[in-house]
Protein backbone atom coordinates (compact mmCIF):
# COMPACT_ATOMS: atom_id res chain seq x y z
CA UNK A 1 0.00 0.00 0.00
CA UNK A 2 1.64 3.15 -1.21
CA UNK A 3 0.73 6.62 0.32
CA UNK A 4 0.99 8.50 -2.99
CA UNK A 5 -1.41 5.83 -4.76
CA UNK A 6 -3.99 5.32 -1.97
CA UNK A 7 -3.16 9.09 -0.50
CA UNK A 8 -3.36 7.32 3.21
CA UNK A 9 -1.15 4.25 4.78
CA UNK A 10 -1.97 2.71 8.15
CA UNK A 11 1.42 2.71 10.71
CA UNK A 12 1.01 0.26 13.10
CA UNK A 13 2.60 0.89 16.57
CA UNK A 14 4.13 4.05 15.45
CA UNK A 15 3.87 5.27 19.27
CA UNK A 16 4.57 3.73 21.68
CA UNK A 17 1.79 2.64 24.47
CA UNK A 18 3.99 4.61 27.21
CA UNK A 19 3.93 7.86 25.58
CA UNK A 20 0.06 7.18 24.50
CA UNK A 21 -0.22 6.71 28.20
CA UNK A 22 1.49 9.75 29.17
CA UNK A 23 -0.27 12.25 26.62
CA UNK A 24 -3.33 11.22 27.34
CA UNK A 25 -2.64 11.86 31.32
CA UNK A 26 -1.71 15.23 30.18
CA UNK A 27 -4.39 16.00 27.93
CA UNK A 28 -7.18 14.55 31.04
CA UNK A 29 -5.27 17.36 33.08
CA UNK A 30 -5.82 20.43 30.50
CA UNK A 31 -9.35 18.99 30.37
CA UNK A 32 -10.08 18.74 34.06
CA UNK A 33 -8.04 22.21 34.69
CA UNK A 34 -9.98 23.90 31.50
CA UNK A 35 -13.55 22.52 33.25
CA UNK A 36 -12.95 24.49 36.32
CA UNK A 37 -14.40 27.55 34.57
CA UNK A 38 -18.01 27.21 35.02
CA UNK A 39 -19.90 27.72 32.02
CA UNK A 40 -23.45 26.12 33.14
CA UNK A 41 -25.67 26.66 30.13
CA UNK A 42 -23.17 24.68 28.10
CA UNK A 43 -22.68 20.73 28.26
CA UNK A 44 -19.53 20.77 26.05
CA UNK A 45 -17.76 24.54 26.13
CA UNK A 46 -14.93 23.04 24.80
CA UNK A 47 -16.75 21.60 21.68
CA UNK A 48 -15.53 22.83 18.18
CA UNK A 49 -17.30 23.38 14.93
CA UNK A 50 -16.62 19.77 13.56
CA UNK A 51 -17.34 17.73 16.41
CA UNK A 52 -20.24 19.15 19.19
CA UNK A 53 -19.78 16.53 21.72
CA UNK A 54 -16.15 16.62 22.40
CA UNK A 55 -13.20 18.94 24.46
CA UNK A 56 -11.33 19.76 21.58
CA UNK A 57 -7.79 22.30 21.62
CA UNK A 58 -5.61 23.53 19.40
CA UNK A 59 -2.03 22.46 19.85
CA UNK A 60 -1.67 21.45 23.66
CA UNK A 61 1.80 21.72 24.26
CA UNK A 62 2.07 17.47 24.52
CA UNK A 63 1.02 17.01 21.32
CA UNK A 64 3.18 19.75 19.85
CA UNK A 65 6.00 18.31 21.32
CA UNK A 66 4.48 14.56 19.92
CA UNK A 67 4.23 16.22 16.34
CA UNK A 68 7.89 17.68 16.62
CA UNK A 69 10.56 15.19 18.32
CA UNK A 70 8.60 11.39 17.55
CA UNK A 71 6.28 11.67 14.65
CA UNK A 72 8.21 14.41 12.20
CA UNK A 73 10.63 11.57 11.51
CA UNK A 74 8.53 9.01 10.88
CA UNK A 75 6.19 11.30 8.31
CA UNK A 76 9.87 11.91 6.47
CA UNK A 77 10.52 8.19 6.31
CA UNK A 78 7.60 7.80 4.87
CA UNK A 79 7.07 10.77 2.08
CA UNK A 80 11.10 10.34 1.38
CA UNK A 81 11.81 14.23 2.27
CA UNK A 82 11.81 16.97 4.80
CA UNK A 83 8.53 18.32 6.14
CA UNK A 84 7.57 21.11 8.96
CA UNK A 85 4.96 20.57 11.41
CA UNK A 86 1.85 23.50 10.60
CA UNK A 87 -0.07 22.61 13.93
CA UNK A 88 -1.54 19.93 16.18
CA UNK A 89 -5.29 19.18 17.51
CA UNK A 90 -6.53 16.76 19.39
CA UNK A 91 -9.81 15.74 21.29
CA UNK A 92 -11.33 13.57 23.93
CA UNK A 93 -14.65 12.73 22.22
CA UNK A 94 -17.68 11.62 24.36
CA UNK A 95 -20.69 9.17 23.38
CA UNK A 96 -22.64 10.15 20.12
CA UNK A 97 -19.47 12.31 18.95
CA UNK A 98 -19.45 12.23 14.89
CA UNK A 99 -17.40 14.32 12.73
CA UNK A 100 -19.41 15.21 9.26
CA UNK A 101 -17.06 13.86 6.10
CA UNK A 102 -14.68 17.00 5.40
CA UNK A 103 -10.98 17.37 3.52
CA UNK A 104 -8.24 19.12 5.73
CA UNK A 105 -7.28 22.64 5.31
CA UNK A 106 -4.52 23.82 3.77
CA UNK A 107 -1.99 23.60 6.57
CA UNK A 108 -2.51 19.85 6.42
CA UNK A 109 -0.19 19.04 3.17
CA UNK A 110 -0.09 15.96 5.18
CA UNK A 111 -1.80 14.65 8.31
CA UNK A 112 -1.20 12.22 11.06
CA UNK A 113 -4.68 10.68 12.77
CA UNK A 114 -2.86 9.14 16.49
CA UNK A 115 -5.17 6.85 18.48
CA UNK A 116 -4.37 7.97 21.62
CA UNK A 117 -6.39 6.20 24.26
CA UNK A 118 -9.28 4.16 23.26
CA UNK A 119 -11.96 1.25 24.89
CA UNK A 120 -11.67 -1.75 23.84
CA UNK A 121 -15.53 -2.73 23.53
CA UNK A 122 -15.67 0.31 21.41
CA UNK A 123 -13.97 0.65 18.71
CA UNK A 124 -14.59 3.81 16.92
CA UNK A 125 -12.69 3.81 13.44
CA UNK A 126 -12.29 6.73 11.07
CA UNK A 127 -14.09 6.55 7.65
CA UNK A 128 -12.21 6.94 4.60
CA UNK A 129 -13.20 7.24 0.72
CA UNK A 130 -10.94 5.45 -1.08
CA UNK A 131 -9.41 6.61 -4.89
CA UNK A 132 -11.55 3.69 -5.85
CA UNK A 133 -14.62 5.29 -4.26
CA UNK A 134 -14.92 3.21 -1.81
CA UNK A 135 -16.05 3.76 2.05
CA UNK A 136 -13.81 1.77 3.94
CA UNK A 137 -13.56 2.00 7.78
CA UNK A 138 -9.77 1.87 9.19
CA UNK A 139 -9.16 0.31 12.40
CA UNK A 140 -6.77 1.66 15.02
CA UNK A 141 -5.69 0.56 17.97
CA UNK A 142 -3.12 2.88 20.76
CA UNK A 143 -0.54 4.03 18.95
CA UNK A 144 -1.51 3.25 15.19
CA UNK A 145 -1.12 6.69 13.09
CA UNK A 146 -3.00 7.27 9.87
CA UNK A 147 -0.75 9.46 7.41
CA UNK A 148 -2.74 10.90 4.47
CA UNK A 149 -2.79 13.85 2.31
CA UNK A 150 -5.15 15.85 4.07
CA UNK A 151 -6.45 17.81 1.37
CA UNK A 152 -7.16 14.98 -0.89
CA UNK A 153 -8.55 12.59 1.20
CA UNK A 154 -12.12 12.58 2.28
CA UNK A 155 -12.69 11.56 6.01
CA UNK A 156 -15.52 11.55 8.47
CA UNK A 157 -16.21 9.18 12.01
CA UNK A 158 -19.84 8.29 12.66
CA UNK A 159 -21.65 8.40 16.05
CA UNK A 160 -19.13 7.37 18.98
CA UNK A 161 -20.93 4.66 21.04
CA UNK A 162 -18.29 4.45 23.94
CA UNK A 163 -17.91 7.10 26.90
CA UNK A 164 -14.32 8.60 25.68
CA UNK A 165 -12.03 8.35 23.06
CA UNK A 166 -8.72 10.79 22.46
CA UNK A 167 -7.21 11.12 19.36
CA UNK A 168 -4.41 13.45 18.59
CA UNK A 169 -3.95 15.57 14.65
CA UNK A 170 -0.21 16.30 13.47
CA UNK A 171 -0.65 18.30 10.26
CA UNK A 172 2.69 18.74 7.78
CA UNK A 173 4.15 20.34 4.79
CA UNK A 174 7.13 20.19 2.77
CA UNK A 175 9.96 21.60 3.87
CA UNK A 176 10.55 22.44 0.17
CA UNK A 177 7.28 22.28 -1.15
CA UNK A 178 5.08 25.10 -2.03
CA UNK A 179 3.31 25.32 0.93
CA UNK A 180 6.59 26.18 3.31
CA UNK A 181 5.49 29.38 4.36
CA UNK A 182 3.07 27.50 6.87
CA UNK A 183 5.85 26.32 8.77
CA UNK A 184 4.10 26.24 12.83
CA UNK A 185 0.41 27.17 11.00
CA UNK A 186 2.47 30.88 10.35
CA UNK A 187 2.88 31.26 14.32
CA UNK A 188 6.28 32.18 15.54
CA UNK A 189 6.77 29.31 17.66
CA UNK A 190 4.93 25.83 18.11
CA UNK A 191 2.62 25.72 21.19
CA UNK A 192 1.53 29.26 20.78
CA UNK A 193 -2.39 29.70 20.38
CA UNK A 194 -3.98 30.37 17.05
CA UNK A 195 -4.49 34.24 17.68
CA UNK A 196 -0.37 34.45 16.75
CA UNK A 197 -0.93 32.95 13.38
CA UNK A 198 0.72 35.76 10.98
CA UNK A 199 -2.40 33.99 8.69
CA UNK A 200 -5.62 32.78 9.60
CA UNK A 201 -6.77 29.78 7.84
CA UNK A 202 -9.32 31.47 5.67
CA UNK A 203 -6.01 33.29 4.51
CA UNK A 204 -4.26 30.43 4.20
CA UNK A 205 -6.83 29.01 2.41
CA UNK A 206 -6.55 31.56 -0.17
CA UNK A 207 -3.63 31.96 -0.72
CA UNK A 208 -2.86 27.71 -1.15
CA UNK A 209 -5.96 26.24 -2.68
CA UNK A 210 -5.05 25.92 -5.83
CA UNK A 211 -2.55 23.44 -5.57
FE1 LIG B 1 -9.79 15.97 9.32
Amino acid sequence: MSLEKEKFILIKNAISKDVCKLVAREFRMARDMAGLVPYPNEKFPYKDTQVEKSFSWYSPLCFEALSDSIVKPIVEQYIGEAVHPTYSYARIYYNGATMARHMDRSASEYSVSCCIDTESNHPWHLGVETVRGEKIYVEQEVGDIILYKGNDLYHWRDAYTGNEQINAFMFYVKANGSRSELKFDTRPLLGMNSHSRRLNSEEQWEKFSSK
